[in-house]
Order: C-alpha cells, then structure tokens, then sequence
C-alpha cells in the first residue's frame, strides 16, 4: 500500500486547516471563530452569527445592517425557478426539493459563479442566503398544496420564512415573537461544525472549482441523510413509535442494544463528541420552554427524557460514551412550532448555510487548498486475462 493510510470514515484524518470553528469534544466545547456557543445562543441573532461566521469579526451596528438589507434586496426567486416546485410530485420529500432549486440557481446567475471574483462570491453568498429561506417555504406549501407567497422584505430572514411557510396571500400574518426569537437561536446553534459530513461536502465539491450554489445544493443531499441532519425526522418518528408500542422504552432500549439491524437510539451519539453536545444541553433548556408556551407535545417529550436518562445509566450508551446530540430535541421544539416531520432537516440546512458558505470561501482564499481526491486500498481481482462473451 506504500504510503496510502487507511482511515474508514476519516476518523482520524484532517481534510484543511480552518480559523471557522473550535470543538473539543473531550470537554464539550464549541466555539464560533472563537465565542463559546453559550455565549452566541439566544444573544447574538442569526444574521450576526452568519456574519460572524462568514467575515470573521462580529458586525458592528452599521455593518450588520447594511448586511441585512443587502440580503433583502434579494429574497424574491425568478418566476422561472418558481416553476421548479410544480415538477415535483405533491408528496416530494422538502430536502431534495430544496437541493435541486439550490443547484438550479447555477442556471439563473451564469454570469457571476468564478469563485476567484471576489464580486461574483459576493453576490452569490446573498443571494443564498436570501433565497433558501423563499425556496424552503416553497417547497412546504408544494407540499400541502397552498398558493406560494411573495417574501416581505419589510421583514426580518426569520420572520419572512415564516409568513410565507405558514401564512396565506390574502391573509396578515404576525408570527409569534417567542417562536421567532426560538428559531432563529436553533439557527445559530445549527450554524457551523467544522468537518461534518455535509461541510466536509461541499468542500469536496468546492474543491474542484465548482461554484458556490453547486457544492451547497451537494452539502443539502450530504444533511438529508439519517446518520446526519435526516436524524431529527428520525428522532420524532422513533419516539412515536416508542409511543404507538405502548411507551416501553425498556424494549426499545434492548432492541439497540442487541444492535438489531436499523436500529439505533437516533439524536444520540457522534463522531467529536464524547461528552453532552452543548448545543443539545441548550436545545433541551429551550424544549421546556417552547413546549410550555407553544403547547407541544409533552406526552412525546416526557418519552425523549425518560429515554434519555434511561440510557445516560446504561453501561452500554456509558462505556460507548453516547450522549444526546443537536437532534434529539430539536423536532419536539418544530413540531410545537407547527413544522411537519419532513421540514426538520430543511430547517437545520437553513441554519447550516451560513457555515458552509464560509467553509466554502475559506477552502476556495486558501492558496495552499487541492483538489479533494482520496486515495484507496484496491482489495479486488489481481490481473486476469480477458474471456470473450462466447467462451463464458
Ligand atoms: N445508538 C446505538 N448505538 C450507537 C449509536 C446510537 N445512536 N451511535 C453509536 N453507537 C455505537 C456503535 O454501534 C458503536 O458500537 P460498537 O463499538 O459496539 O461497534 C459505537 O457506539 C461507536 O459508534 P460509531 O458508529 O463507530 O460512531 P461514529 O462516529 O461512526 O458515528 C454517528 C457517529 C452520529 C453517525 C452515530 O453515533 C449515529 O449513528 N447516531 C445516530 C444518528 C444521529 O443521531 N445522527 C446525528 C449526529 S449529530 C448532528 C448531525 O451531524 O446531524
């Protein structure tokens, strides 16, 4: 194999150097260009920590509005792209939806995707982060039929996504300031983790030059499975089968436990951490809350606690050191906020954006940066002598 390591999953391998994100997952430490998430969550708003993210530094006052009105010059989708969500049968899944109008917009705005034109990098980071909450709405009224909505731009990124998931054209729609005030915290907790599997994506893809909607509409697919953001929708359809079955998280617990094949304990474990997730020990302070004021389900709440500490006693969740993550209990906070199972993992690749957008800068400024191309162990046949098709 001369010089080729073998690491299945990178476990151990750095793919970059990065100044974005910190996490010590011994300790339990994620930082954001150096601010504790503890620190950002329920303090600094959305917008700010995409900034953040993205630039570098914290805005200043002035900064940070001229960012926020630069991005709602361009919410609004070309009618043309409208025409996108009719394609797709009624019960779409939202995720690949939102990753094939994210990969159409390289369509829209040919003429500004060189990401070596810094003018061209800048467009496009509003214009996604402008469009994927419109998109996302979209793909949630396509789903349950209702006329599309024209964005507000008299109103903030979070408000606007939910007048136009929840509200009707002719109709006024306020959206609750605790729900708001809610999602846009779950945003900033969601918003950057270094080398996940849907950053460390649209890296890959980044890497070979491809423009900047193109590696994100990647990363949208990477989040849509299971093991990653897909977990949250997991997570709620585990608890009410737990539920359906009578509550008896005991067998369920077993049934992980005898590693039965697809069945694990989702919202539980990762790769970093091996100590409590700080954003799920700050989503689980918030469920409460929203929960109470949002009136949620707190039969299925109850059922994630119990299970919870069920398994936080268990030796084998404590010798595997398997802690709750960022999605055990996000879904119980969208559900009380009226979202549908399937928007969970939409609503995590809208807090995501920012990270990957600021990955994808940092990777593409970097002069030292490479074609993403892993190497392999062939395992397969040595060399064999070819048979033609009669003599087989
Ligand atoms: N339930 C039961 N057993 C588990 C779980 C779980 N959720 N997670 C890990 N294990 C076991 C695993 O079977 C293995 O056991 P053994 O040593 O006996 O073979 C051991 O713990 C180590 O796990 P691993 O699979 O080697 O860990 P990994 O780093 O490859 O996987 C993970 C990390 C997040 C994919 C995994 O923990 C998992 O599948 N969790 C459930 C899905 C989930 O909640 N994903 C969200 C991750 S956080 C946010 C995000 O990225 O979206």
């Amino acid at each position: 194999t001369g010089k080729v390591a073998l690491d299945i999953g990178f476990v151990n391998t750095a793919s970059c150097t990065s100044e974005i994100t910190y996490i010590d997952g011994d300790a339990g430490i994620l930082r954001y260009r150096g601010y504790p998430i503890d620190q950002l969550a329920g303090k600094a708003s959305f917008l700010e920590v995409s900034y953040l993210l993205i630039y570098g530094e914290l805005p200043t006052a002035d900064q940070l509005a001229e960012f926020d009105s630069q991005i709602r010059r361009h919410t609004l989708l070309h009618e043309d792209l409208k025409q996108f969500f009719k394609g797709f049968p009624r019960d779409a899944h939202p995720m690949p939806v939102l990753s094939s109008a994210v990969s159409a917009l390289s369509t829209f705005y040919q003429d500004s995707l060189d990401p070596f034109d810094q003018q061209h990098v800048e467009i496009s980071t509003l214009r996604l982060l402008a469009k994927l909450p419109t998109i996302a709405a979209y793909a949630y009224k396509k789903s349950v039929g209702q006329p599309f909505l024209y964005p507000d731009n008299s109103l903030g990124l979070v408000e606007n996504f939910l007048r136009m998931t929840f509200g009707f054209p002719a109709e006024p729609y306020e959206a609750d300031p605790d729900l708001v005030k809610a999602l846009d915290m779950l945003f900033v907790l969601h918003a950057d983790h270094e080398q996940n599997c849907s950053t460390s994506t649209v890296r890959l893809v980044g890497s070979s030059h491809a423009n900047l909607f193109a590696s994100v509409s990647a990363g949208i697919n990477a989040l849509f499975g299971p093991l990653h953001g897909g977990a949250n929708q997991s997570v709620l359809e585990m608890l009410e089968s737990i539920r359906r079955d009578g509550g008896d998280i005991p067998s369920f617990v077993n049934r992980v436990k005898n590693k039965e094949p697809g069945v694990k304990l989702m919202g539980f474990g990762h790769r970093v951490y091996k100590n409590y997730d700080p954003r799920a020990a700050i989503v689980k302070q918030t469920a409460d809350t929203v929960l109470d004021k949002l009136g949620g389900n707190n039969e299925l709440l109850d059922l994630a606690r119990q299970l919870e500490e069920i398994a936080l006693s268990d030796d084998y969740f404590v010798e595997r050191k398997l802690y709750p993550n960022v999605d055990f209990y996000t879904g119980l906070i969208y559900q009380a906020m009226g979202f549908p199972t399937r928007m969970f993992t939409v609503l995590f690749a809208l807090g995501r954006l920012p990270g990957w957008i600021a990955q994808w800068r940092e990777m593409i400024a970097d002069p030292t940066t490479k074609i993403g191309r892993p190497r392999q162990i062939y395992t397969g046949a040595t060399e064999r002598a070819f048979v033609p098709l009669d003599a087989r």
